[in-house]
């Protein structure tokens, strides 16, 4: 697929280090879709859609300080939609949206489909700090019952999403969706899945986007999070790498600790 142009046409200030971009376009997309969002001289990363017309970014290293630096009517090259997004039951009742950090911008685009088919929605959201908050307001919004917390107690309650869990597990769930750190989708892993039916977003090194490279493989059984994911069923899951181990931009093992 090749490379499309787009003007940035509105940029939201999240919190201290997120920032969504609006773009003059929108996209097709099921939620848990990613787009490949370049810029000329620096690189080309993945972003999840946050909406139809935008995705959401949370400062880390080179590419997203440079989108930081961006302004409404500059120009930037996109690929996408990308993936598997997360399948939503029409006939769900009541789903539960765990994110873990800037997870939540996959999952708000799903709690938004949720409620228009009139699916009951509960939240968990963890962030480090307020400072690395998004979509609160929608949060709220689009749940019947939620919880926001954060590692330093800064907003919400002090600790971490795996510390609530139990929560909402009282409640039956027909749809599990959670996205956040690999640690911590491990955890819920461990706790959740196969009492629910539950679906996990994951995250590994993106370089083509279509399934070519191979650079995004979760060993076991070979499945490419670009093309077979980013979202995977728990069963799926099951004897591949996901919870001990990612690959760098190098084909290294990173091992989770
Ligand atoms: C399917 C998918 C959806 C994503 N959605 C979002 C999102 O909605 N919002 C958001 O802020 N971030 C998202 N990310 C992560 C985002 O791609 C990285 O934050 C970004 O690439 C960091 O680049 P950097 O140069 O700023 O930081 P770097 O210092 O280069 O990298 C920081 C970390 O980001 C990750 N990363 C870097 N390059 C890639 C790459 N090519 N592919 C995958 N991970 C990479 C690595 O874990 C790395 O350790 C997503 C990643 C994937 C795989
Ligand atoms: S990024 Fe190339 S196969 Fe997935």
């Amino acid at each position: 697929m090749r490379i499309r142009v787009v003007r940035i046409r509105e940029i939201r200030d999240e919190s201290k280090y997120v920032k969504t971009f609006l773009l003059d376009t929108s996209f097709e997309f099921t939620p848990g879709q990613f787009i490949m969002v370049w810029i000329p001289g620096i690189d080309e990363k993945p972003f999840a859609l946050s909406s139809k017309d935008g995705f959401t970014v949370q400062i880390y290293g080179e590419f997203t300080k440079k989108m930081f630096s961006l302004k409404p009517g500059d120009k930037i090259g996109i690929r996408g939609p990308f993936g598997r997004g997360y399948h939503l039951k029409k006939d769900s009742k009541r789903i539960l949206l765990i994110s873990g950090g800037i997870g939540i911008s996959s999952l708000i685009p799903l709690a938004e489909e949720a409620r228009n088919l009139g699916i009951e929605v509960d939240i968990l959201a963890g962030f480090r700090s307020k400072d690395y908050m998004a979509f609160i307001e929608r949060i709220k919004s689009l749940s019947r019952n939620y919880l926001i917390a954060t590692d330093d107690g800064s907003f919400g309650v002090k600790g971490f999403v795996t510390d609530f869990i139990e929560k909402f597990l009282k409640k039956h769930y027909d749809q599990v969706f959670v996205c956040g750190p690999e640690i911590m989708m491990k955890k819920v892993f461990d706790k959740i899945s196969f009492k629910f039916e539950t679906q996990y977003s994951l995250s590994r090194y993106i370089k083509c986007g279509i399934g070519i490279c191979g650079s995004c493989v979760i060993d076991g059984k070979g499945l490419l999070v670009c093309k077979d994911g980013p979202v995977f069923y728990d069963r799926e899951l099951l004897g591949t790498s996901f919870g001990y181990y990612k690959r760098d931009e190098y084909g290294r093992r990173i091992y989770f600790k």
